[in-house]
This record gives C-alpha cells, structure tokens and sequence, in this order.
C-alpha cells in the first residue's frame, strides 16, 4: 500500500516531475530502429515522459532527436523538409543537424548568427534494434548501458514493441510477480507442454506451486528476487532482476523488459530476445515465438496495442470488456485471452489508468511488489532532493535474470554471484517458511 502522495511520486513522469527528472538521468530506448525513418525519410513524431520529439535519420543514416519546437519560434519539427544533412524548418527554412549545429538560417542577414546557437536535440545511440536517448541536463549523461543482447547480430534477436493503455509501474509490476503466471497464465502453460519453443520450455515447470516461496536483496541496480518453486522432487528457482529504473531482465534469461512511459497513462513495451547460437530474428523462428506470447502484429492490433490502434476501439477498456472472450472462457480456457501479453495488459489496464495504491492490500506473495515501491520510491526521492540517484552508479548491463534447479540446502544467490547486493531485507514469503 502506498499514499497518494507516494504513489504519485512514482507514478508520475512529465517534464518537473520527480520520477521524470529521475528517468531523464538515464538512457531510455525511444523508439525501434525498424520504426525509424529511413535515412532522409519524414521526420517522426515520439512521445516520452508527457513530452514531444522528433525523430529523423540524416541522410548518411546518423539517428537524431530533436525537441518538437522549433528553435526559433516552435512550428513543430515533425512540418519540417527532410533535407539531406539536416531537418529544414517549413516556417522561416532554419535548418538543424542531427548533433545540433544549426547549418541555415536563411531570415538572418549576419552570417555567423548560426554558429552562436544550437538546436534542441538530444544524444542518441543506435544499439541492439534500439534508439536510445538521453533526455536530462546537458553534459550529464551516464555511460551508455551495454547490454548482452547488443553483441548479436539481428539474425540472432526479436524485437518488438506493444503499446498498453496505464501507467508503466503496473506493468513493472506483473513482472516481478510470479505467482500469478501459474494462475493468470495457466492455459498458456499447459500449451507449453506442446510446444517445442525454447521459451515454453522454460516456463512450464510453473504449471505447479502457485505459492512459491518468494525472497528478495536490494542491490546496487535495483532489487532482484527470486520465486522457487517445488515440483516433486526438484526445486526451481527463478531469479528476476529490477533494474532502475524500468527495465527488468527476465528469469528465463534470454529476454529484456522494457517499460518506457509515453505519458502517465499509456507506456511503450519493448521486448527485447537474444540467442547467441540460433537465429531466432528469422522466420519461422520470429513469428513462433511472438505467436506464443501474443506480441504478433494480428494479436496486438486486435486489442489495440500498436500505434494505429491504441486509441481505436479495439483497445482494451471497460466498454468493450477489455477484449476478453467470455465464451472461450466458459468452454474452458482460463482467462478468455489469446495470449500472455494480453492477460497481463488486461490486469494492468483494467486496475486504472494510474491504480490508487491507497486502496490495495498487499499479502506474502507481493514481497517483490514492495520491494519495486521501495526502489522507485527511493529513485524519485533522490531526484527530488537532488541527491545522486542510486543506479546511476551501477553497470546496469550486467545484471541478469536466470533460473535454475537448485539442492535444498544451496542458496539461490549462486545463481547470480556477481550481483552486488547492498542490502538483504528480512523477506520469506509462501510456502516453506
Ligand atoms: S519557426 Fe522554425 S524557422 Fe522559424
Ligand atoms: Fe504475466
């Protein structure tokens, strides 16, 4: 449970906000390079953190983001000309660079007024099928973040991007929850024991214990947790990741989660897979794959997840019943979805657009919850105190999910000894205490 006033402070990431000042101090996937304009194609708009930019590849294909507003008098960057080496205002023709420099100003007659001023642009890298940006104080900005899955080629990743309808921390959340995949997500998981994907493999043992014993450590990146779960004899022990501050490395090991606010009330949902050994970014491998988990374009345009349709009405909402087919249902299938990306949204979504913390009630299996609160709490704290954020400190890149089976006297942290944790709350939950 949290205030108003706390929930609020994470909740909430527009320009002078607490949580946005924090997320402006970090790297932050903008948009995907498939999604891109193609080297002097039309510029494009974005939205991130309540706040408008324009994206636009030059003609030698460097990625650039510029503030929406022109520099001069703020006719909107997306009414530009595609110009070659630069975006060409439609207004007054003032024309930009990528990396800022102002080449043209054709309505000043002294020829050196360009060179005095810069335009509104941020730094941009292009890594692992993303375009990053950095959106805080100039001069400021943290090492870029390397993480594994920028070291294979697009061959060997899946990248892909949902658009859901609330606030991105009630998304975070239904991933370091892990004892609603065994209810939530039941009919897919007995699907998996069908199903020759990789990914099927690795969840199905999670058919079983819906109260699996839950601990968590603060660590320098943020938190991780583990849920380990008991199938006949083994154990297994799914260790997630949280890493300020709204990424979250999956136990499966293979996938990064990434949830990037739009605004308050809508966020982007990147996913990111990576194999070293097997292609899977090639068909039939892709396509498998987003089918299981409902991330294929068909599945997200029915429930109006994509950027054509996230505001049609498709979207998931109360009128429509969120989508759900309560006939499927009835005849059987646990949650009348077709797929997990839509369980889950569903959940996400029809809890609010902003959920009012004050009003839930938290139990043993949450202990991952709170610790997520405690996280971005402490995150938005420092920017509003103008304290060093914590993360910023940490190499987020290395921090991992992973699972696996482990003896009954064997600590789980084995499974992550590289982890640097900075403190270990007292925090057993479900069975076995
Ligand atoms: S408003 Fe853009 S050049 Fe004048
Ligand atoms: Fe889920």
């Amino acid at each position: 449970m949290l205030t108003k006033q706390d929930n609020e402070l994470i909740c909430l990431t527009g320009p002078d906000t607490a949580m946005g000042n924090a997320m402006r101090r970090f790297w932050l996937p903008v948009i995907q390079s498939s999604d891109m304009p193609t080297p002097n194609g039309d510029p494009k708009a974005v939205e991130l953190l309540g706040e408008r930019f324009v994206v636009w590849r030059d003609q030698d294909g460097r990625p650039g983001m510029y503030a929406e507003g022109c520099l001069h008098r703020g006719a909107s960057m997306q009414l530009a000309r595609a110009d070659g080496d630069g975006l060409r205002c439609i207004y007054h023709g003032w024309k930009f660079a990528v990396d800022g420099k102002v080449l043209e100003t054709p309505n000043v007659t002294d020829p050196k007024f360009k060179d005095r001023i810069n335009a509104k642009v941020y730094p941009t890298r292009e890594a692992g099928g993303l375009v990053w940006a950095y959106l805080g104080p100039q001069g400021e900005e943290p090492p870029f973040p390397h993480w594994p899955f920028m070291d294979v080629p697009d061959t060997n990743r899946i990248n892909v991007r949902a658009i859901v309808n609330c606030n991105y921390v009630q998304v975070i959340e239904g991933l370091v929850d892990s004892s609603h995949l065994t209810v939530l997500h039941s009919s897919a998981l007995a699907r998996s024991n069908d199903s020759d994907l990789d990914y099927a493999g690795k969840i199905s043992h999670m058919q079983f214990d819906s109260a699996p014993v839950i601990e968590a450590d603060e660590t320098d990146f943020g938190f991780h947790y583990v849920a380990i779960r008991q199938n006949n004899e083994s154990r297994v022990a799914r260790v997630t990741s949280f890493i300020s501050p709204c990424f979250v490395a999956n136990a499966n090991g293979d996938v990064l989660l990434m949830l990037v606010p739009i605004n308050d009330e809508r966020c982007n949902f990147y996913h990111v897979w990576w194999d070293a050994a097997k292609p899977i970014g090639e068909e039939p491998l892709r396509s498998e794959q987003l089918v299981f988990v409902g991330l294929d374009e068909p599945t997200l345009r029915k429930y109006g997840m994509t950027e054509d349709t996230w505001n049609g009405p498709n979207a998931m909402s109360l009128p429509n019943g969120f989508g759900q087919d309560k006939l499927s249902q009835r005849k059987g299938h646990f949650s009348g979805f077709d797929g997990i990306t839509q369980e889950d949204a569903a959940c996400s979504i029809s809890s609010g657009k902003i959920r009012d913390r004050s009003q839930e009630l938290l139990c043993s299996s949450d202990l991952a919850i709170s610790r997520l609160h405690r996280c971005l709490l402490a995150t938005a704290r420092a920017a509003r105190d103008q304290q060093e954020i914590p993360a910023l400190r940490a190499r987020l890149g290395e921090a991992v999910g992973v699972s696996g089976e482990i003896g009954p006297d064997n600590d789980w942290r084995g499974l992550v000894p590289h982890h640097q944790i900075t403190s270990s709350p007292r925090g057993r939950s479900g069975q076995g205490q």
